[in-house]
């Protein structure tokens, strides 16, 4: 069986390792993939939002089926020009992948629905978002409509703050088209985490919570970045909670996306709130989250395309994914500067005995080969995750594996999951 896993990130990596631990040994490719998911699949020098280079490649390879990674190839429609070639895909079609892709439509599908979520409103005039702004008081939240690679959101803690934030999406034009239109948002306040869901069509599988750490520096201060650590499972999320979050925030949308004829099938990811009031939606996602699949994929106990495939064919049930009653911890090491400019092609160092530690595993992000030596290729580099009985356990280490790990400028947050401890 042949699998093509589009994206070259930590995500992609660990997806392509899970499935090709799969009892019936795929082949998996990896597009473009980077120096981990080489050592468990073959990386095809495609990027992942070339969709013209992977259509060309797939209908010469004809994989069995293709799992997305990033939301860009989804939101722009892959899934539905792979399956016009007949082909099997693990990823929402164009029109669901707009619960992603467009602020302002998912925010149409939760109010439509009943599903809890911030109070907001939706600007392309500066002047009308600050006066709305000024009338709402802070502490507010600015976000840009569309597509910002994580970075299109500003937690505001003063009007002139939220003012500034408008100025640089509508006025300066920071997030490009992306942040022409703004959304101005109720500060939501508590714990998050993340829920993803598996979805057929129909059936509803939730995975395991996770927390992500998306601020990166310690304390969660320092600009938002794409995730700089996470856990799972996130004590948050408690018993009682689960049956509310099918419900209330799955069961309304999809019901909601059906009455507009669109079917979603896929990973469907909830950035939750834990309020005073309950959980409420900061945001959906089409796709698994980054890092936090570093955190799932390894507490799933057997194989992970039976489920997959369930998902293409309109077959999911629960017992298709078994969870292992395990803890795990990610820890991301970033190329100094990141989130903002940094350099490449930074020698690593160490990865052989991190790796080789029992329990844990170094998923790759943004490395390339270099001759013999892997190089630094992105901001995030390396996701060190670890398994343990409990989350201390698990902590501690992924945290003697990291030091393990040399590249100069590296940097990491040093209290991942030190809330939940
Ligand atoms: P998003 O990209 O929408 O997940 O936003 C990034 C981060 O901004 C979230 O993980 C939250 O920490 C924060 N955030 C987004 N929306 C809100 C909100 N309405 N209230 C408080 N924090 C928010
Ligand atoms: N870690 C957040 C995301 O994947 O969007």
């Amino acid at each position: 069986m042949k699998v093509l896993v589009v994206g070259g990130g930590g995500r992609e990596h660990a997806l392509a390792w899970k499935l090709s631990n799969d009892s019936c040994k795929p082949d998996v490719f990896c597009a473009p993939g980077n120096a981990g998911s080489s050592s468990c699949a073959t990386n095809v020098d495609i990027g992942a939002e070339d969709l013209s280079g992977l259509m060309a490649w797939a209908r010469e390879n004809r994989p069995d089926l293709t799992v997305v990674g990033p939301e860009v190839p989804l939101c722009e429609g892959l899934t539905d020009l792979l399956e016009a070639e007949g082909l099997r895909v693990f990823g929402p079609s164009k029109a669901a992948a707009q619960m992603e892709g467009s602020k302002i439509f998912a925010k149409d599908v939760m109010n439509a629905a009943g599903v809890p979520n911030a109070k907001s409103a939706s600007f392309t005039d500066a002047a009308e978002a600050k006066a709305y702004i000024r009338s709402e008081g802070a502490p507010i939240v600015v976000k840009a409509e569309g597509l910002a690679a994580g970075k299109g959101v500003t937690v505001c803690t003063s009007v002139e703050q939220a003012e500034a934030a408008i100025d640089e999406a509508l006025v300066a034009g920071a997030f490009g088209a992306a942040g022409d239109c703004v959304l101005v948002e109720e500060c939501l306040i508590g714990e998050e985490a993340s829920i993803l869901a598996m979805i057929d069509g129909e059936h509803v599988v939730m995975l395991a919570s996770s927390q992500d750490h998306k601020r990166a520096l310690d304390h969660d201060e320092g600009p938002n970045t794409g995730g700089m650590g996470a856990y799972s499972p996130a004590p948050v999320v408690t018993d009682e909670l689960w049956p509310f979050i099918r419900e209330e925030v799955f069961g309304r949308t999809l019901a909601e996306l059906k009455r507009r004829g669109i079917t979603f099938k896929g990973i469907l990811y909830a950035g939750l709130m834990m309020t005073e009031a309950g959980p409420k939606v900061l945001e959906f996602n089409v796709r698994f989250g980054d890092p936090e699949t570093q955190v799932i994929l390894p507490r799933i106990a057997g194989d992970l395309l039976p489920a997959f495939e369930a998902c293409v064919d309109g077959t999911l049930s629960d017992s298709l994914i078994q969870w292992r009653d395990e803890h795990c911890v990610t820890i991301v090491m970033a190329s100094g500067g990141y989130p903002g400019s940094y350099e490449k092609g930074k020698a690593i160092t160490g990865l052989a005995a991190a790796d080789g530690m029992a329990g844990v595993t170094v998923f790759h992000a943004g490395t390339a080969h270099e001759g013999e030596s892997v190089v630094t290729s992105g901001g995030r580099v390396l996701a060190v995750t670890a398994v343990g009985s409990d989350l201390r356990s698990a902590v501690e280490l992924a945290y003697t594996a990291v030091p393990e790990i040399r590249f100069e400028g590296a940097h990491y947050r040093s209290d991942i999951a030190a809330r939940a401890l």
